[in-house]
């Protein structure tokens, strides 16, 4: 039975393109059949509490002798983990904010980087998803081309990078949309076509991924 988990982190919840190109992926996923089931976390909707104790950032082993973290934070944390475990593939939908991650996807990724549990410390490898993948959706509303002066201000795209790709091994596909504010910001105006062109090409990528992951 493999199985999707969805992450949406957009406070969008009438006109996000995250959120529209997640569901053009959902759509391509559940029609290769029934055994292609679906969980979702909605991170705006039901969003995690702030992440409130350092020493959670490290296996149980690991932490220092006089931790003593909240049970219900750990429980939290716990069940975050297994489901990104329990998942084959890992979609996340990720807005850009202020050149950033959403606070609500932030404190997940807080909660399931965990040296000595997701990602390895010791000797022993401790990677349970290495190899799986993993999409992420980036949305913008501007653009950040290589070659030009906004080209390194996004800071959306490579702490997911890092944290799923480097850390947890798993492999990362990016699909970007940019110039998502071309049709209500008159500056971006010029831009409307390369918008458009830029969705529809990244719905495409989107739905590939979906039929062959
Ligand atoms: C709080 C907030 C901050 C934003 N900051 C940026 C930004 O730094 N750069 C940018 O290009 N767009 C920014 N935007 C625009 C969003 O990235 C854009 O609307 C994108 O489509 C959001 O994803 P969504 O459509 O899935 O909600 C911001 C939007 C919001 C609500």
């Amino acid at each position: 039975m493999p199985q999707l988990l969805r992450l949406d982190s957009s406070a969008d919840l009438t006109g996000s393109v995250s959120r529209a190109l997640s569901d053009a992926f959902v759509a391509a996923w559940t029609s290769r059949g029934d055994d292609h089931t679906v969980v979702v976390r909605d991170l705006h909707r039901d969003p995690l509490p702030h992440f409130g104790d350092p020493d959670l950032h490290w296996a149980p082993e690991l932490r220092p002798a006089d931790a003593a973290p909240d049970p219900a934070a750990v429980a939290l944390q716990e069940e975050l983990i297994a489901e990104l475990i329990a998942a084959d593939v890992l979609l996340v939908g990720a807005p850009m904010y202020n050149y950033s991650l959403p606070s609500t996807l932030k404190v997940w990724i807080d909660n399931i980087h965990v040296p000595g549990t997701t990602t390895t410390f010791g000797e022993e490898p401790t990677q349970p998803v290495a190899g799986r993948p993993a999409v992420i959706v980036s949305s913008r509303g501007a653009v950040y081309d290589a070659g030009t002066p906004t080209a390194d201000w996004d800071h959306t795209v490579p702490p997911l990078r890092l944290v799923l790709g480097d850390a947890l091994g798993m492999q990362v596909d990016v699909v970007t949309c940019a110039l998502t504010l071309a049709d209500t910001v008159p500056t971006l105006e010029p831009l409307r076509e390369r918008a458009h062109a830029e969705r529809a090409a990244a719905e495409e990528q989107l739905r590939e991924l979906a039929l062959t992951l």
